[in-house]
């Protein structure tokens, strides 16, 4: 074990010596001498209550020896409030109230690299102010499913855009000095038994897809913490896997950090120990006394505790502990980090459709009718772990009161039911709805078609809400929930002037909402600011520039997975997270439970459109979108000149004029796609491989460069177990969209 340990530090002075960067994993051994002096003190019973839990959101350290416990949140959209020790109940604080940042796939609608690092840094100014050690975020998985619960916690469908922002994301959070603890590794990509499904995936597109955004982020981010997730790959489960935690992470990645379970998702001693898991979250049952247990009899090795400890030293003293009496001393949310939620937020609305010039508001727009409860409903909490409890939350009717001023009359109707999902309220509520397919209330749809005659314009507001899109579960459709289609369909009827906005964090199925909506926004759950923001863009103080970070499908049955039959598996199994808080499973015997979780189906998740998840799937299939990923319309008109594309060492690198046409400042983000016409390995029709956020003033012209290391042209050789270049011809297809390609042109490598 030292033996490795030895060859580590020589490998990162050697790379020192010849002038070579160190990794950013490197500087986790800045204090191998100090460890090794602290594990020689430790007691054996000491090193492993560093392996699991002590509270719900910490693991121990050890007082003794002046080594402070690790503190946990969530990650990824805020600081979660404190919740007592024993669970996630509110503590009941009143200094803990945060930021609530734009959930993940607006932050990736931005395809900001820079906004990706700011964000960053907002959690991570916020957690030292809570005394947090580890941030559980980003959450970093491949949005498979237009139905993920998790698709809105999650950035996108396309492994570079994920890796990019999450890179930055990991960089921004750890300068502040508190780790990311980045989840969910790996192939989590629905909730549908997510506790026990087999995600089946073979070995290319697991490195080329799922793998990459968890890749950029240690090698290049630096990320400290690793959060196995709940689900199995190829028959493993993700907290025991060998391939994932010790041979690619470890070994070929280099992560010098520590691993902790998914809550929950721990599932045995041996398992765990062998195969890369540092700390069971929560509970001790594997990773606390059968430790003890089985070094003493010769089971495992003292030198494989040792092992993990360090590893969890190696982030405990690059982490500079927050000491008691100055965590929660102020509040948690700060106004420099509510501005770059605005940023963030401004940058993420994705105009759909623009016809007919709605948009931006006209000035002699005197009286604005706001229908449907998504214009006020908080968003912040709800979805389970990804809530905030935000210190304030703009909703869109007060962002567009607020930029209306007194001049504009802005009135207000809830048009449909909201659905409730689980929570449903204890008496009979007229505004919220008693099944998800319900039809349009009529009294509320009358209500709110008097609105929309008087109005100059409408602004509908659908989508779904929390209860919809949730971890824990998938939705089981994309429809928009409770009558929506119908309300959209009477107002438009009733004035035409209707602008709908979505607020939702995954796809909607918008084939009867589109022919009733000549302009159509989507607006995210888009955090503290999301409602200053969405008026900034709807009255044209700012351009919209956030660009779709997955596909909308035109319809469901089209997306890949489910074009191929591999989802929805029908098998009932089992979400272990909520199973671990069963209340018959907490009164049973350990032997009992085991037996129990051995008794549930085994249900599997096949991945058999390979690489071809979004946009790749129907690109290559000629399968028509509803919109497609990367689009995003403008107030202004952007002329993309020709463009210059050579190969000069080792990078592909592209120029172009850009000009702004409008009048108006406005941002455009350049998407540069590649494809393969000499190719014999199989290859997506197109593939993004760079792209770049430009900001223009009115009529401003700028030369736009940009890169792609020929590194990230290689492909995962099956044949060989290694990353293979294929050379030969490569179009380059330079556009506004996946569908809006401008220039091409051809390089050979
Ligand atoms: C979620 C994680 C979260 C953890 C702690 C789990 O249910 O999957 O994303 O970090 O709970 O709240």
């Amino acid at each position: 074990m030292f033996r490795r340990f030895s060859f580590i530090i020589a490998a990162a002075l050697l790379a020192v010596a010849c002038g070579r960067p160190v990794s950013p994993q490197d500087r986790l051994l800045a204090h191998e001498s100090q460890i090794d002096a602290i594990i020689a003190q430790m007691t054996l019973e000491e090193k492993v209550e560093m392996l699991h839990s002590k509270t719900n959101m910490s693991s121990a350290g050890v007082a003794r020896l002046g080594i402070a416990d690790m503190h946990y949140a969530d990650g990824p959209f805020g600081i979660r409030e404190e919740g007592v020790p024993d669970g996630f109940q509110s503590a009941g604080w009143q200094l803990d109230s945060a930021t609530y940042f734009p959930t993940g796939s607006a932050l990736a609608a931005t395809w900001s690299e820079d906004l990706a690092y700011l964000y960053g840094k907002g959690m991570g100014i916020e957690s030292r102010l809570r005394g947090k050690d580890v941030i559980l975020g980003p959450a970093i998985n491949i949005q498979r499913l237009p139905v993920g619960g998790r698709t809105y916690e999650y950035l996108s469908e396309d492994p570079a855009l994920s890796a990019a922002l999450a890179m930055r994301y990991t960089r921004g959070l750890q300068d502040q000095g508190t780790a990311v603890c980045i989840k969910h590794y790996a192939v989590n990509n629905q909730e549908t038994n997510r506790g026990s499904v087999d995600a089946q995936v073979d070995e290319r597109t697991l490195r080329e897809i799922y793998l990459k955004p968890f890749e950029r982020a240690v090698v290049e981010g630096g990320a400290m913490c690793v959060m196995p997730a709940y689900n199995k790959v190829n028959g493993y489960y993700c907290s025991e896997n060998e391939h994932l935690l010790n041979e690619i992470l470890r070994d070929e990645w280099g992560f010098k950090g520590y691993t902790l379970s998914d809550w929950g998702g721990t599932h045995s001693t041996m398992g765990a120990m062998l195969h890369g898991l540092n700390v069971q979250m929560t509970g001790s049952n594997y990773l606390g006394q059968p430790v003890i247990d089985s070094v003493r009899t010769g089971a495992l090795t003292e030198e494989l505790v040792n092992e993990k400890v360090r590893q969890i030293l190696r982030v405990r003293l690059a982490v500079e502990a927050v000491p008691d009496d100055v965590a929660n001393t102020r509040m948690t949310s700060q106004p420099e980090c509510q501005e770059i939620a605005r940023k963030v937020a401004e940058r993420s609305i994705v105009l759909l459709k623009n016809e007919g010039g709605l948009l931006p508001l006209r000035k002699d727009i005197r009286r604005i009718a706001v229908i449907g409860q998504n214009a006020v409903l908080p968003t912040q909490s709800g979805g389970v772990g990804a809530g905030v409890k935000a210190l304030y939350e703009i909703t869109p009717l007060e962002g567009i009161r607020r930029r209306a001023g007194a001049g504009i009359g802005v009135d207000y109707a809830p048009g449909y039911r909201n659905y409730p999902g689980r929570r449903r309220p204890s008496a009979p509520d007229p505004l919220v709805a008693s099944a998800i397919d319900e039809p349009a209330d009529p009294a509320l749809l009358a209500e709110a078609v008097a609105l929309a005659r008087e109005a100059d314009l409408v602004i509908f507001f659908g989508g779904t809400n929390k209860n919809i899109e949730t971890e824990g579960s998938d939705r089981a459709d994309i429809q928009l929930p409770a009558g929506q289609n119908e309300v959209v369909a009477a107002l438009y009827a009733a004035n035409p002037n209707l602008v709908s906005v979505l607020i939702s964090g995954g796809p909607c199925d918008l084939r009867s909402l589109e022919p009733n909506s000549p302009a159509i926004v989507q607006g995210w759950w888009n955090g503290s600011e999301g409602g200053t923001a969405l008026a900034e863009v709807l009255f044209g103080d700012i351009a919209p520039s956030g660009k779709l970070p997955f596909t909308f499908p035109a319809k469901l049955e089209d997306s890949p997975a489910f074009a191929l039959g591999n989802f929805p598996d029908k098998t009932a199994g089992g979400d272990l997270f909520t199973l671990r808080y069963r209340e018959d499973m907490l009164k049973m015997t350990p032997a009992e439970r085991q037996a129990f979780l051995e008794s549930l189906p085994k249900p599997v998740s096949k991945y058999t459109e390979g690489a071809l998840v979004g946009y790749r799937w129907y690109d290559t299939k000629g399968v028509k979108p509803m919109y497609a990923f990367g689009h995003g319309l403008s107030y202004v008109r952007f002329g993309y000149g020709e463009m210059n594309a050579s190969v000069s060492g080792e990078v592909v690198k592209v120029s172009f004029e850009l000009t702004n046409e409008g009048g108006m400042e406005a941002d455009e983000v350049v998407q540069l796609y590649v494809s393969r016409p000499d190719a014999t390995v199989v290859w997506p029709a197109k593939e993004l491989k760079a792209f770049a956020r430009v900001r223009l003033g009115a009529g401003e012209k700028k030369t736009v460069s940009l890169e792609i290391p020929v590194r990230d042209l290689r492909y995962w050789n099956v044949q060989t177990g290694a990353w293979d270049l294929e050379h030969g011809r490569l179009e380059l297809l330079l556009g506004a969209a996946s569908d809006d390609i401008r220039r091409r042109a051809e390089v050979s490598i």
